[in-house]
């Protein structure tokens, strides 16, 4: 298998919201090619982070395109709030959708690219129906709801489940890898298949964030 396109995307949940504006300007001077950003309800996940009035702020200073994972049941509600954001991708959790298509088709009449988001015990295979429909698949490498969590190891076997069957449907969809990543799994993430790696602690407990992010891109 040829390697992907190494990318990462910084999720900004780590990062000191005393002072967004100067986090959010260490990511658009580094090579990260997307902002991840996590909303959270208290209902699909055990903690509140941000919501649309913050975010249309960040939306504003972000010069990266964003990537927006929805951590709240009912996604389909709030299409209209995330495209105001001019967010590239909305990526909804399996769990929380009844009619994963019908969302899709919502995400993509208003213009946005689809991801839909799996959580650690959900099986990459119940995606064999839709994955021509997603531009994004999101695999969850620690439970959703907190940064800073250990890396969850069954990831590592549905990265690579996955890339099988994104490429034997010929399909272009993105695999992405989120929580936990650090230098010491990055390398293994994205020689098996993953293409964008989400990273909240290691990039922003860390003083500096670009080094940070090469070290993510470069690691062995
Ligand atoms: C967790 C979020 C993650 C989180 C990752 O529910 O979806 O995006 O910010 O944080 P780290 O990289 O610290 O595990
Ligand atoms: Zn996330």
């Amino acid at each position: 298998m040829k390697e992907t396109n190494r990318l990462i995307s910084p999720s900004l949940l780590s990062a000191d919201f005393g002072h967004l504006a100067n986090e959010i300007e260490d990511i658009n001077n580094s090579q990260a090619q997307y902002l991840h950003i996590d909303i959270m309800d208290g209902v699909f996940v055990p903690n509140i982070s941000f919501g649309f009035p913050v975010l249309k702020y960040v939306a504003k200073l972000s010069t990266k395109p964003l990537d927006v994972h929805l951590m709240i049941v009912e996604p389909d509600k709030f299409v209209n709030e995330v495209k105001a954001l001019g967010a590239e991708f909305m990526n909804v959790h399996y769990e929380a959708c009844t009619h994963l298509h019908r969302s899709f088709q919502r995400i993509h009449d208003a213009g946005m690219k689809t991801g839909v988001t799996l959580n650690p015990h959900t099986p990459v295979e119940l995606l064999e129906d839709i994955i021509d429909e997603a531009n994004l698949v999101l695999l969850m490498s620690v439970n959703p709801g907190f940064g800073g969590q250990k890396f969850i190891e069954n990831t590592y076997s549905k990265v690579e489940r996955l890339r099988n069957m994104i490429d034997r449907h010929n399909s272009h969809t993105l695999i992405e890898v989120d929580g936990g990543v650090t230098p010491d799994n990055a390398g293994k993430l994205y020689k098996i298949g993953a293409d964008i790696l989400v990273a909240g602690s290691s990039v922003f407990n860390t003083p500096n964030r670009q080094e940070a992010i090469n070290n993510i891109l470069n690691a062995k």
